[in-house]
């Protein structure tokens, strides 16, 4: 079985060289798993919550996505697309909208965080809270349940959402499932096994602390970040400490294990801090420069991007569109044009509850479903150009009028004018098969 590996990266800053070892490289790396299902996404609408500069928005989506390919994300097999080309996200936000308790919201850490300095500053307690933060939350839930994505690494300070998006997904599933899962809850995934880059000074690198190395700077920017890099004073001959050197942590993200034993021996024989420098930008001037070069290549092609993205989109909404559709029938927003005749409901227990669901495909064209009582599907109609045709026929399909079902395989499918217009799914054998044909019957018979 595959794993849906799922998460967003906030557009609101250019990749440093602590995003790239904390989250890009260890995201490309488990990309190529044989079985892993990649979606990674620009998390825009989150970003706008943050940040109200249109230029800076726009300049972190297309430096991030150029960073990510530039990295050697395979778009072939990853998914990667813009969270804003996902119409079917904000319409899930809303879906959970409507299940997720305030009070739950109420206890998410950035929410609370800014509530509490307002308190502190003796301000209003909502004072710049706009409904974005609040419902900061939900946003992240939709992003997530929208693909039932099964993992979601992420950082520390992002579990508590991962969570609340299991708890929102768990309730959906319970008042609208019907006893089914419609949703995967996730996990949070904190790979431990990844460096957590101190910045220039030390602390963990941040855009934050100012104390960042940029990923695809020029190699004098690199270089002049290096130069920066807080050490001890101890002259050259005098004996490092490794193990208590920034320089040598960030060497360490980076290198062989050859290279860092030769790196610890040299620094503790008393290798000055000048050429220890001089061997970190070597380093990874080695390790980014090709990337560094496709990067400023990608950048000056932004309709490509967008080519990409769009790719990437279209892409994800084959799983978000059939799926949003099925979740607008669950919680009861349905065509009415599909709706089964209720019967006289004495002994068409069956038929009562049988429906039709009609959704759209990504390229437009119209299907449905018809779901026996239990939810489970019947039939899958083929592709209609609109809904009045899709509508036609599923009507035709109550009318009474003989059916012509031709079995196939463990499953069957169902003629009208001399074409196949639905198919069964395969069931596990014969007698499941038939038992499914008793249902259709029963559901498609008229009332009487
Ligand atoms: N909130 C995440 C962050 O700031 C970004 C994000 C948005 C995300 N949607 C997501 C991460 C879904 C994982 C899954 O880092």
């Amino acid at each position: 079985m595959t794993t849906r590996i799922l998460t967003g990266i906030t557009t609101t800053g250019t990749p440093h060289l602590g995003n790239y070892a904390g989250a890009i490289r260890p995201a490309i790396v488990a990309s190529r798993a044989a079985d892993a299902d990649s979606f990674y996404f620009l998390a825009d609408y989150h970003a706008l919550i943050k940040c109200d500069d249109p230029q800076r928005i726009q300049r972190s989506r297309l430096e991030i996505a150029a960073t990510w390919l530039a990295c050697g994300l395979d778009v072939d097999r990853a998914t990667f697309y813009r969270q804003s080309d996902i119409p079917e996200i904000p319409e899930l936000t809303w879906l959970l909208t409507c299940v997720a308790g305030k009070g739950l919201l109420n206890r998410a850490h950035a929410y609370k965080a800014s509530v509490d300095k307002n308190v502190e500053l003796g301000e209003d307690p909502d004072a710049g809270v706009t409904m974005g933060l609040f419902s900061y939350p939900v946003l992240m839930a939709a992003d997530i349940l929208m693909f039932n994505a099964h993992k979601v690494p992420v950082g520390r300070d992002q579990i508590q959402h991962v969570e609340m998006a299991r708890d929102i997904g768990q309730r959906f599933n319970h008042l609208f499932g019907q006893g089914k899962e419609l949703f995967t809850l996730p996990e949070a995934v904190i790979e431990e096994g990844v460096a957590t880059l101190p910045g220039l000074d030390g602390r963990k690198m941040s855009k934050s602390y100012d104390n960042t190395i940029p990923l695809f700077g020029s190699a004098k920017q690199l270089k002049d970040a290096i130069a920066r890099i807080v050490t001890d004073s101890k002259l050259p001959g005098e004996a490092k400490d490794p193990d208590n050197s920034y320089l040598f942590t960030l060497y360490q993200a980076f290198a062989s294990a050859a290279q860092q034993a030769e790196f610890r021996a040299e620094l503790v024989a008393g290798l000055g801090w000048g050429d220890a420098k001089q061997r970190l930008f070597q380093l990874l001037d080695r390790e980014l420069g090709e990337a560094r070069e496709r990067y400023h290549a990608l950048i000056e092609k932004p309709a490509e991007l967008e080519d990409i993205l769009l790719a990437g989109a279209a892409k994800a909404r084959k799983v978000a569109t059939p799926f949003l559709g099925e979740l607008r029938e669950a919680v009861g927003l349905r065509s009415f044009r599909a709706q089964v005749q209720a019967g006289d409901g004495s002994k068409k227990k069956a038929a009562k509850s049988a429906r039709f669901v009609s959704f759209r495909e990504e390229d437009g064209s119209f299907r449905f479903r018809l779901l026996d009582a239990a939810g489970e599907q019947l039939l899958l109609s083929k592709c209609f150009a609109d809904g009045k045709s899709a509508g036609q026929v599923s009507k035709r399909l109550q009318s009474g009028e003989a059916l012509d079902l031709r079995e196939q395989g463990e499953g069957f499918a169902l003629w009208l004018d001399a074409e196949c217009i639905a198919e069964s799914p395969a069931f596990a054998d014969a007698t499941a098969c038939q038992a499914a044909i008793q249902r259709l019957r029963e559901a498609l018979a008229p009332a009487e």
